[in-house]
């Protein structure tokens, strides 16, 4: 298990366990205040979309095209912290990852 710190939407940041292995999406889904995921991880809904902070952008492999096509079409609330937390698979390098939720689309 690894520990993230994960700031929801009212401003309330959360100390969170997650399981190494599980994508980020699979971790947050689990909390009333977290995300929707309403496609269940294949990358065509939007509703996982979180911010990583600055620093922690290198910690993830690069986005794939379809989450850039998918980020890239939101209405609102995208920027250069942008990913869907569904593509974003955790392990132990991940301990102490501060994450912020988007805005609901
Ligand atoms: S859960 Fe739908 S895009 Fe991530």
């Amino acid at each position: 298990m690894i520990t993230l710190k994960v700031k929801d939407r009212d401003g309330e940041t959360h100390s969170v366990e997650a399981r190494v292995g599980d994508t980020l999406m699979e971790t947050l889904r689990n909390f009333h205040w977290g995300v929707a995921a309403i496609c269940g991880g294949m990358c065509s809904c939007a509703t996982c979309h979180v911010y990583l902070a600055p620093e922690d952008m290198g910690r993830f492999p690069e986005p794939d095209v379809d989450e850039e096509d998918l980020v890239d079409m939101l209405e609102f609330g995208r920027d250069g912290a942008s990913r869907l937390s569904c593509q974003l698979a955790l392990d132990t390098r991940h301990d102490g990852l501060a994450v912020e939720l988007a805005p609901e689309e």
